[in-house]
């Protein structure tokens, strides 16, 4: 259509008021939020590899919805002061006990038939009936929500029948159930549903949930998990070709990374907004690290995933508050691996002497990417720290030997 730049349907009265709309992103941007938070808390619980790559994309995903309607949502006459607000505390209790999900399977119909769907159904409905010339930014941006969306819930199908092919059944409908009735309670995504003046129970978050002191892994399709570098076996007796592919390992192993910053993401309360946005890139960046691995892997026909699995950067420093494990993973290991050039060494070991063209370009990435962390190192390690970035180097260098010294006697006792 030619006039009106192709808005179809201008002339019609649309259904949101500004202070309608308003009260409706804000319950958007809340649900990605939340959902971003609680995936955060879950990951380290976690065992398929699948969902715990999903979990870091969709983190990622949500970030950016948010971060949308957060830009949107001020348009609106509506003061910024109010983004951190909970809009509802119906939503605030499916969140609260969405996070105590004890399987991969209750996670994964809890959040992919029952919520995301929901999101889905309310932003195509908001597409459709808002005033179409005075609201297109808001259809914009609910446009690229929806493809999201779409994406997730479809993926989320292929996942939960593959859990369900392996894993414990039967557990996940009474969760799924739960989550449902309360986003039912609450008028669903809008508010705009149909509601109750019974409010719902809280069944499980009457304590805390406890993120674990050691991460999960899958141990029906994986190998245990290990403190310890374990590369590949039976490799050839060439230097070039082990080096190469016990960086392969090393990237497929960032998925300890992932929980580490999962574990930050959830503990770490009360920062600025744009902290939590940087760090659901920086967690999807780590897992795109770990299929740079996966992939190279199996490219070259490795059997990585019935090897034991890498979780030191998670497991040693779990005790360790939020701002120490930070600093250790941003100043300490992606900061120093600027100041040594590791990254950019391994990228031309890849293209000069392994000559793999595959990753060769996955270093190349890497380390653009790394820089980018350690550039997030120094933007929030000294905040969440209160201290300055020398004062966070010197934790940060402890913080590595402490590590070091863990990961050292975990690989004499697995050689001994
Ligand atoms: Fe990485
Ligand atoms: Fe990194």
């Amino acid at each position: 259509m030619l006039t009106y730049t192709g808005i179809e349907n201008p002339l019609a009265v649309g259904a949101y008021s500004i202070e309608r709309n308003s009260v409706v992103l804000q319950r958007y941007r809340y649900l990605h939020e939340s959902l971003f938070r609680m995936a955060a808390g879950q990951l380290p619980n976690r065992e398929n590899w699948d969902l715990r790559l999903g979990i870091c994309r969709h983190i990622y995903e949500d970030a950016e919805a948010a971060q949308a309607l957060r830009k949107r949502i001020p348009e609106l006459r509506t003061s910024s002061n109010l983004l951190g607000r909970e809009p509802d505390p119906r939503l605030t209790l499916m969140m609260e006990e969405l996070v105590h999900a004890e399987s991969d399977l209750e996670w994964a119909v809890a959040v992919y038939e029952v919520i995301r769907p929901a999101m889905l159904e309310a932003y195509r409905e908001h597409q459709r009936f808002t005033q179409q010339i005075v609201d297109q930014p808001t259809i914009r941006l609910l446009k690229h929500a929806i493809a999201d969306l779409e994406e997730q819930v479809a993926w989320g199908a292929e996942l939960i029948a593959d859990l369900r092919s392996y894993q414990d059944t039967g557990a996940e409908a009474a969760f799924a159930h739960h989550i449902r009735g309360l986003l039912e309670s609450a008028g669903g995504v809008s508010g705009g549903g149909e509601r109750s003046p019974e409010m719902p129970r809280r069944l499980r978050s009457h304590v805390a949930y406890a993120i674990p002191l050691r991460s999960r892994r899958d141990s029906r399709r994986m190998g245990g998990t290990t403190w310890a570098r374990t590369g590949m076996d039976n490799l050839a007796d060439d230097a070039v070709l082990r080096r190469l592919v016990m960086m392969m390992r090393v990237r497929q192993e960032e998925m300890t990374a992932c929980d580490l910053i999962a574990g930050v993401i959830y503990s770490q309360q009360h920062m600025p907004w744009d902290f939590y946005y940087d760090l659901a890139r920086h967690i999807w960046d780590e897992a795109r690290h770990a299929m740079f691995g996966q992939a190279a892997l199996e490219a070259d026909g490795y059997d990585w995933i019935g090897r034991p699995q890498y979780t030191s950067d998670y497991d040693v420093n779990a005790e360790k508050i939020p701002a120490a494990q930070y600093a250790w993973l941003s100043i300490g290991i992606e900061e120093g691996a600027m100041i040594t050039q590791a990254k950019k060494k391994e990228y031309e070991f890849c293209r000069n002497e392994a000559k793999h063209p595959l990753m060769e370009q996955f270093q190349d990435y890497d380390w653009a990417d790394e820089i980018v962390h350690a550039n997030l190192g120094r933007k929030w390690s000294p905040e969440l720290m209160g201290e300055e970035l020398v004062f966070v180097r010197e934790v940060a260098k402890k913080e590595l030997e402490h590590f070091w010294a863990e990961v050292s006697k975990a690989q004499r006792e697995r050689t001994q």
